[in-house]
C-alpha cells in the first residue's frame, strides 16, 4: 500500500519555495504600503457563515464546500473563500467602530471540492484584500490598483482586466427578467447545462463556455444598460478614475463571477498561456454581505488572487524569483575530538547569526566534502587530528578555490567578517 496526497492537493517542495516566498513577500509589502493590515482567520467556520457566498441553489460553490458535522454536532465548513470570514470577523470584533475604512488582508488555504485540472485544485492558496465601510468607487479603484500593482511588481506581461457591474438588489432582478426573456426566446439553442442554469441561476448562462454561446448572446441585454441611477453613477465614476490613470480594461457584460454576494463592481484579471483556468484574480463589491451576516449595513469591496496561478504565470512567463538563503558554512570533522569541536563550532556560528551545515555521522573526509559540494556552501571548515592539535581550523573558500588556516578562537569573528549579511 502506498499513500498519496488527496486528489487536487499539492506538495509544495523546497525547490518551489523561492516562488512562494517571493510572491508572499511581494503581496504583503504592497498591501502594507497601501495601509492594509493583516488579519489571520480560522481555517474553518460554522457553515452558515458561507450561506451568502453561495446562496443560490444553482451555485457551484455550494456543492463544492468541504462541510461536515463535528463531534459536538456543529456544522463546520473549511474555508471556501475569505470574504465571508473577514466580514464575520469584522462584525464579531466590533471593527465598525475602528477608523473607517477598515482595510484588511489575509493569506491562506481555501478548500473547494472541484474537478481538479491544471490551475484548479481542491486546496489552493489566496491572497485576499478587503476594504470595509466605504462605498466610494475610489475604494473599488484602490482594490483594482492593488491587484494590478502585484502583477506589475512581479513583472507580468499579457494580462487583461475584465470589468462589469452586477447592479444592486433594486436593478439586478429587473435585468435578470430581461435576460430570462431573451434566453427563453433562444431556448432551443441552449445546451442542457445552460437550460439548467437558466432555470436556477440565469446570470450563470452568461458565463457559459458552450461553443455556440458567443452567437446566442450576441444580442443579449447588457446589465450596464439596465443599472439604476446609483449603480450607473458608481460605475461611471470608477471608469472615470480608471480612464484618468489610463488603465486599460475590457468591459465584459458576461463577467458575472461565481459567488452570490456581489453588488455593483465585479472584475477579474486574466493571464495568457496558463491554460483554461486563466483568472489570476477575481473580486468586486458586496454592499449587502455584512447585513446578511447579521451586522450593521457596511459596504465592502475586495479581491482575491490565487497564489498557485500567480506562480504558474511566473513560470510560463519565465520570471525567476530570488534564491532563498542557504547556510554559507559547512563543517567537516574527522575523529572523535574533532567531532566534538565541530558540534561546538556549529552552534557558536548559529548563535552568531551564521548559517552552518554540519556533517552527520562518522564518514570519511571525502564523503563529507562531497556533501559540502552538493550543499554549495561557500566556506568549508575542516577539523581533523592536526587541527585539534594546532587549534587552527582549515578553511576552504569554495568560490576562490583557496585554503587558509584560521585559529579556532578567531574562527567565528573571521567568518563573520567574510560573509556578507542579507
Ligand atoms: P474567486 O474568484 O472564487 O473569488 O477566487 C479568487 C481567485 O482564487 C481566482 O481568481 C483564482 O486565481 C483563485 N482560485 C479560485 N479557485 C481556485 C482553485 N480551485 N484552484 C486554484 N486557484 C483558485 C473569491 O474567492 C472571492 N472571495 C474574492 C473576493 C474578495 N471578492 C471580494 N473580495
Amino acid at each position: 500500500m502506498s499513500y498519496q496526497r488527496p486528489t487536487g492537493t499539492l506538495d509544495i517542495l523546497p525547490q518551489e519555495q523561492p516562488y512562494w516566498n517571493h510572491v508572499k513577500r511581494t503581496v504583503q509589502s504592497l498591501a502594507e504600503r497601501l495601509g492594509f493590515e493583516r488579519l489571520d482567520l480560522p481555517t474553518f467556520e460554522y457553515t452558515p457563515v458561507f450561506e451568502h457566498t453561495a446562496a443560490g441553489e444553482g451555485t457551484d460553490l455550494r456543492k463544492e464546500m468541504y462541510s461536515f458535522e463535528d463531534k459536538d454536532g456543529q456544522e463546520i465548513t473549511f474555508r471556501a473563500e475569505f470574504t465571508a470570514s473577514v466580514v464575520r470577523a469584522y462584525i464579531e470584533n466590533g471593527m465598525q467602530v475602528w477608523p473607517t475604512p477598515v482595510k484588511l488582508y489575509s493569506i491562506g488555504s481555501v478548500f473547494r471540492h472541484e474537478k481538479p485540472q491544471k490551475g484548479r485544485y481542491r486546496e489552493h492558496h489566496q491572497f485576499n484584500a478587503e476594504i470595509l465601510g466605504e462605498s466610494s468607487p475610489m475604494a473599488d479603484l484602490e482594490i483594482m490598483l492593488l491587484a494590478e500593482s502585484i502583477y506589475a511588481e512581479l513583472g507580468f506581461g499579457d494580462l487583461s482586466f475584465q470589468l462589469n457591474s452586477t447592479g444592486c438588489p433594486q436593478c439586478k432582478p429587473v435585468y435578470i427578467e430581461k435576460l430570462m426573456d431573451y434566453l427563453q426566446a433562444h431556448h432551443e439553442r441552449l445546451s442542457e447545462v445552460d437550460r439548467e442554469r437558466l432555470a436556477h441561476n440565469p446570470l450563470r448562462v452568461l458565463d457559459s463556455k458552450e461553443p455556440d454561446m458567443d452567437q446566442v448572446l450576441a444580442k443579449a441585454p447588457h446589465i450596464t444598460d439596465h443599472l439604476c441611477d446609483e449603480c450607473r453613477a458608481h460605475f461611471a465614476e470608477l471608469r472615470t478614475y480608471l480612464d484618468h490613470l489610463e488603465k486599460p480594461y475590457t468591459l465584459n457584460f458576461r463577467l458575472v463571477r461565481g459567488l452570490d454576494y456581489y453588488t455593483k463592481t465585479v472584475f477579474e484579471v486574466w493571464a495568457q498561456g496558463i491554460g483554461a483556468q486563466n483568472a489570476v484574480c477575481g473580486g468586486g463589491r458586496y454592499d449587502g454581505l455584512a447585513e446578511g451576516l447579521g451586522g450593521p449595513p457596511t459596504p465592502g469591496v475586495g479581491f482575491a488572487t490565487g497564489l498557485e496561478r500567480i506562480i504558474m504565470t511566473m513560470q510560463t512567463q519565465g520570471i525567476k524569483p530570488p534564491a532563498l538563503p542557504q547556510p554559507p558554512v559547512f563543517i567537516a570533522a574527522l575523529g572523535e575530538a574533532a567531532r566534538l569541536e565541530a558540534i561546538d563550532l556549529a552552534w557558536a556560528l548559529r548563535r552568531a547569526g551564521l548559517g552552518a551545515w554540519q556533517a552527520f555521522g562518522k564518514r570519511g573526509l571525502k564523503s563529507q566534502l562531497r556533501e559540502a559540494n552538493k550543499r554549495e556552501a561557500r566556506y568549508v571548515i575542516i577539523l581533523g587530528q592536526e587541527e585539534i592539535e594546532t587549534q587552527e581550523a582549515t578553511v576552504r573558500d569554495m568560490d576562490q578555490g583557496e585554503q587558509t588556516n584560521v585559529p579556532m578562537q578567531e574562527l567565528v569573528d573571521w567568518l563573520n567578517a567574510q560573509i556578507p549579511r542579507a
